[in-house]
């Protein structure tokens, strides 16, 4: 447990710069996404209980929490996609790898406004 421990701190700590963030981040928005689809396949499967108990389940994703967790879940999303992109572009055209902090900002200002944006409408007042 200690070991475990000791070695997640280095790899936080570990000098790499933005490319080292822009891993970590992937890896944690990777794994945030796959662990949602697990979540959202057992919601989808209460319909099997008919429409009112789906009804009641997707109720609970308009709750403040819940919302604040769809903001998280867009982010990763869209920061995954682009950032995935990214990491692509870099494999398959070697020169890029020189401007991968260029190309990881220019990830930043899609992924910023488009996740602000949907982060409006997701924290927005709803009516049902
Ligand atoms: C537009 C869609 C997507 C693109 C372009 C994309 C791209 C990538 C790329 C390029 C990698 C390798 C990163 C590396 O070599 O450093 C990766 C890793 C990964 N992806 Fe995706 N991905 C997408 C969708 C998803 C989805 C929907 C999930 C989850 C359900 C997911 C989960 C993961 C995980 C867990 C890893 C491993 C991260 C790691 O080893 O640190 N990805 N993705
Ligand atoms: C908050 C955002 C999301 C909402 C509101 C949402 C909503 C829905 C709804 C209403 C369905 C049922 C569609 C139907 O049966 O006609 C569905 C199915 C599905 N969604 Fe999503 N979804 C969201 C995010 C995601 C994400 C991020 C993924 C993938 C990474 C995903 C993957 C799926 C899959 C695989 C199914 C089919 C599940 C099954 O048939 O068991 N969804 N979603």
């Amino acid at each position: 447990m200690g070991n475990a421990i000791s070695s997640l701190w280095k790899g936080i700590t570990y000098k790499g710069g933005p490319g080292h963030y822009a891993f970590i981040l992937h890896r944690l928005t990777g794994l945030g996404v796959a662990l949602f689809v697990i979540l959202h396949i057992v919601d989808n499967f209460v319909i099997m209980f008919g429409e009112d108990a789906f009804s009641e389940v997707l109720h609970l994703y308009s709750n403040p929490v819940m919302r604040l967790l769809e903001v998280f879940l867009i982010f990763s999303v869209i920061y995954h996609a682009f950032n995935g992109l990214r990491v692509i572009i870099m494999d398959f055209w070697a020169p890029s790898s020189h401007v991968q902090r260029t190309l990881w900002w220019l990830v930043w200002g899609i992924v910023l406004p488009l996740s602000l944006i949907a982060a409006w409408f997701t924290l927005a007042p709803s009516s049902v």
